[in-house]
């Protein structure tokens, strides 16, 4: 397996977490383990966990603290958690989980939603969260959700999505992650937003793209992506995902879907596409659905 340092694309794999917390029927601790354990087998080296959400907002992920205690971590690994508070920020420590991501957004609509907080006060939420967790020497990440359109407010200037991110990066953040939340853009928007951040000096190597598939858009916008600079990309094996307060939300990008493409683009991921399918039949077998995603159904390619 190669280490990040060898890899030309990061892959940040958010099913465990972005993939099943809408999931409406309670899935058994024991099968979302069995699901992380199969992402690091196919050499994912950044598995979203879960959140240390409230119990009521997100029930499927009620059982964080004994998933992270569960979790058999393998070296090398990093299992961030998501985490809106210091309440959420003390769950995390308990079981030291070693890397954290904050979450708002570029719509004050879909904050209010999500998180129930203004976006100037999830700032201010997130605050003693990135001090601790800097202090104890963890990877942050901060999630920029609706940065190409709002469910409640519907289109989303790059202004906006420039404010909220360079206050994220004041608080020290390692990563932003910007989001198409409810899957509207096309590659014209990923290059307006990633050339306004980069106008504000956030370049894209701070940068984490994290689209949902929601109108097929999400590989044209990876291949721009990419065409920009960006070299992490977040997505879901078995393409499942999306948010109970983002109304019209579909799934993530499937990891399986990235992998394929960047594999043919010759840039080197470090994920074994065979044992990745095996993730993702997994998934579907957790759900009782068929899976759906492209490569999942096509298999990749290669020359008998
Ligand atoms: P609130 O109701 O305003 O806050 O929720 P509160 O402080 O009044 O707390 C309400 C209850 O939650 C209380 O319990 C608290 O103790 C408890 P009660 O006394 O009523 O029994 N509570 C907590 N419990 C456990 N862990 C915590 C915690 N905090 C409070 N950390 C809050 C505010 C932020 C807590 C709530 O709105 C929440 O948890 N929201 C999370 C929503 C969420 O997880 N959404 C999905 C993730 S974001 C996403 O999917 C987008 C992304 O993928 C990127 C993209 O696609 O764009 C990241
Ligand atoms: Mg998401």
């Amino acid at each position: 397996m190669t280490a990040m340092a060898d890899r030309d694309v990061r892959v940040y794999e958010v099913g465990p977490r972005d993939g099943l917390q809408n999931e409406a029927a309670p899935i058994p601790t024991d099968a979302k383990l069995r699901f992380i354990d199969l992402l690091a087998d196919a050499g994912l080296l950044e598995i979203e966990a879960t959140s240390f959400v409230s119990p009521r907002a997100i029930p499927q992920l009620a059982d964080a603290d004994d998933l992270m205690r569960s979790l058999d971590r393998r070296p090398g690994v990093r299992y961030p958690v998501l985490v809106p508070n210091v309440r959420g920020m003390e769950r995390a420590e308990a079981v030291e989980a070693g890397a954290v991501c904050v979450f708002t957004a570029a719509s004050e609509e879909f904050t209010r939603a999500n998180i129930n907080m203004s976006i100037a006060e999830s700032i201010d939420a997130f605050r003693p969260v990135i001090a601790r967790a800097r202090g104890l020497g963890w990877w942050t990440r901060g999630y920029v959700s609706t940065a190409f359109g709002c469910p409640y407010q519907g289109e989303v200037g790059e202004a906006a999505v420039v404010a909220v991110a360079q206050e994220l990066v004041k608080l020290g953040i390692d990563e932003l992650s910007i989001g198409d939340t409810i899957g509207v853009a096309g590659p014209g928007d990923v290059r307006r937003v990633v050339h306004a951040l980069d106008a504000a000096g956030i370049g894209v190597d701070r940068l984490a793209m994290h689209f949902h598939d929601t109108r097929g858009t999400a590989l044209a916008n990876v291949a721009t992506a990419l065409e920009l600079g960006v070299r992490c990309f977040d997505a879901s094996t078995g393409g499942t995902g999306g948010c109970p307060y983002a109304p019209g939300a579909a799934g993530n990008l499937a990891t399986e879907d990235l992998v394929y493409l960047l594999e043919r683009e010759g840039l080197a991921h470090g994920i074994d596409l065979d044992a990745l399918l095996v993730a993702a039949r997994h998934v579907s077998e957790t759900l009782g659905r068929p899976l759906a995603t492209k490569v999942g159904q096509a298999g990749g390619w290669r020359l008998p």
